[in-house]
């Protein structure tokens, strides 16, 4: 008997709800159409003359120069005065939120927002309101009631498992309204939209009060960080426990970040290729009967299909095909909205990269030869009525 021994039985369970996760080894040929690599950076090596490790906590003996030029590479990128880097996104929201909320404030979360957006909610012991997805009117209605000491909104810009954003200007305004401070996720954005791939309150001319990015998504490497005012830097050095007591990042990562932005903001003809090329999947899709959530765009396109057990069977019939798109489950969306999440990465739009489809005749383009494939798979969704995730009310949080 051992004090582990009931695990087996609850992961039968999550089994048999079709949610039990487990790596998936592909084979060698498959094409990877659900990673966050937009840009096809992350495939890249580094050359680099940096150390492995920072040894430490940046307040104990932690803190290198390669990690402040990344800092300021990134905050020159967003236009923020200052800028830190944590480990990674999940650490950078939970460090944020917990240290930046806190007991008497009120934090307005959209019912959609990440996992650890809504974890760093928890922590900072704030009362937390979840919203309806891209509700600006309940969260104007809820900032009016509120009579707390300060007033917090936080979304994401480009929500990842929809591929939709938020008005962003309308919830500027609303902020501005009732003294709240706005709480910008670019997770998804940045690198993809607005120029120089500067993300979504850039694009619509929108400040955030603070703003979250991440270095593993279009960067192509691992991290994250908090850009706003020095200020804020400062307290976050403070306070923000998923930084204070954790190890500085490795300086090899923080110091392939300058180039790396640099090449980002050059890149305008790779995104125009990413884009283009995820329109023509997204009309491929609807074409075919697949429920898109209306005002989709960019490079993620959720086909919601609503059951677990059939978005599994379905990803498993794509990759019998060649093609590998996970089955996004619950927790990570709402239950009755499982789907398959296709995100295109622009290294697989190259000439070289196209080879892998090499049995399609030369002039079929890549989106043509990926619908091929989806055709030859057969897919047979139950239901293509499942709810559109901007339909639903909000949710337990994740
Ligand atoms: C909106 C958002 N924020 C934060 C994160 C976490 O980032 P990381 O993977 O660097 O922990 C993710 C992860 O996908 C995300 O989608």
């Amino acid at each position: 008997m051992s004090p582990l021994d009931h695990l087996e039985a609850a992961l039968a369970e999550l089994d048999e709800a079709g949610r039990l996760r487990a790596p998936v080894s592909l084979p060698p040929d498959a094409l990877v159409l659900c990673s966050n690599d937009y840009l096809g950076y992350a495939e890249r090596p580094l050359e680099t003359s940096a150390p492995a490790g920072s040894g430490a906590s940046r307040l104990i003996s932690g803190d290198h120069p390669h990690h402040r030029a990344a800092e300021q590479a990134l905050a020159g990128w967003v236009g923020a005065e200052d800028a830190l880097l944590f480990t990674s996104g999940y650490a950078a929201n939970v460090g944020l939120m917990s240290s930046l909320a806190a007991r008497g404030d009120l934090v307005i979360s959209d019912a959609l927002n990440h996992a650890s957006i809504i974890d760093g909610c928890r922590l900072s012991r704030a009362e937390v309101a979840v919203v309806p997805h891209r509700d600006v009117d309940a969260i104007a209605s809820k900032l009016a009631g509120s009579v707390h000491r300060r007033r917090w909104v936080v979304t994401e810009s480009y929500f990842s498992m929809d591929g939709q954003s938020p008005d962003l200007r309308s919830l500027r305004e609303v902020c501005d309204a009732h003294g709240a401070g706005l709480i910008v996720d670019e997770a998804h954005a940045l690198g993809v939209f607005g120029r120089g791939g500067r993300g979504l309150c850039a694009e619509a001319g929108v400040r955030a009060d603070v703003l979250v990015g991440t270095l593993g998504k279009s960067l192509g490497l691992q991290g994250a960080f908090v850009a706003g005012p020095a200020v804020l830097r400062r307290w976050l050095w403070n306070r923000a426990r998923s930084f204070v007591f954790s190890t500085g990042p490795s300086p090899v990562i923080s110091a392939a970040v300058p180039d790396r932005v640099t090449t980002l903001i050059e890149d305008e003809a790779r995104r125009a290729r990413l884009h283009d090329a995820s329109d023509a999947l997204r009309a491929g899709l609807r074409a075919r009967g697949a429920n898109v959530p209306t005002d989709n765009h960019g490079p993620v396109v959720p086909w919601i299909l609503g059951g677990e057990t059939e978005a599994v069977e379905m990803s498993r019939a794509l990759l019998a095909r060649g093609l590998f798109v996970q089955a996004i489950r619950p927790p990570t969306v709402p239950p009755g909205t499982a789907r398959l999440r296709f995100t295109l990465n622009a290294a697989l739009l190259d000439t070289a990269s196209n080879e892998t489809l090499d049995s399609q005749p030369q002039e079929t383009s890549f989106i043509d030869a990926v619908l091929e494939r989806i055709d030859a798979a057969e897919l047979r969704p139950r239901s293509n009525e499942g709810a559109a995730c901007s339909e639903l009310a909000p949710t337990p949080p994740r």
